[in-house]
């Protein structure tokens, strides 16, 4: 019998680069997947034409529709669950969820943060304010970390990372454009191994099984 593939849903805000990253990967065939949604909190994302391109369907929810955070997330969990979406993959998604949504996906949704975690990751640390705070505080290495969805911001286990070199006349821009780089190449290997079954969580660790 043929397996289904492994429906993603993508979460996004903004540019959607990552997005792109993650189409292209499926596209390729590099990952054994398809984009069953894209759901957007804004209106005017680029993500969303992205998506459109590709005939992939989309969604806006706009958040002002809804009484609070939690009617929010309740809608947007059930739209991604009704679709029978597997993994959700949060792409510059610009807003945070209730504890309903990682419920409803346990270490089914991952998050892409352009800093090593748990360094600059948590409560407004997000945009350029995570490459100003690098810059701020010395480090001679930042780099991004796809990690799995938990409760908290930016806290859940680490999936992969990769380093970039800080260099002594980088800007905010400078290192979030050559950190962004990364995360294309990143972000549709943690989706790989996810769809092949390659990841063993134990507590906060991800072991990748390579057998
Ligand atoms: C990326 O830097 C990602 O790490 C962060 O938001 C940005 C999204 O960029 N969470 P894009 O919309 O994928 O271009």
């Amino acid at each position: 019998m043929k397996k289904t593939p492994l429906k993603i849903g993508v979460l996004v805000s903004g540019s959607g680069s990552n997005l792109q990253a993650i189409i292209d990967a499926v596209r390729r065939h590099k990952v054994k997947a398809e984009i069953s949604i894209v759901i957007s909190n804004k209106a005017d994302a680029y993500a969303l034409t992205r998506a459109g391109k590709y005939k992939i369907p989309t969604l806006y929810i706009d958040p002002k529709n809804y009484p609070d955070r939690e009617a929010y997330t309740r809608t947007l969990t059930d739209e991604l669950k009704q679709r029978g979406v597997g993994l959700v993959c949060l792409a510059g998604f610009m807003s945070i969820l209730t504890p309903y949504f990682v419920k409803n996906f346990p270490l089914q949704a991952m998050n892409i943060h352009p800093a090593l975690l748990p360094s600059f990751g948590g409560t407004g640390m997000y945009g350029h304010h995570v490459h100003e705070a690098v810059l701020r505080s010395g480090a001679k290495y930042s780099g991004c970390t796809v990690h799995f969805v938990d409760e908290g911001c930016d806290t859940g286990p680490i999936i992969v990372q990769e380093v970039v070199p800080v260099k002594d006349d980088d800007t905010a821009d400078s290192l979030a454009k050559r950190i962004l780089k990364i995360e294309h190449k990143l972000y549709p290997l943690a989706i790989k191994y996810f769809a092949d079954g390659k990841l063993h969580i134990v507590g906060k660790r991800v072991w990748l099984n390579n057998k």
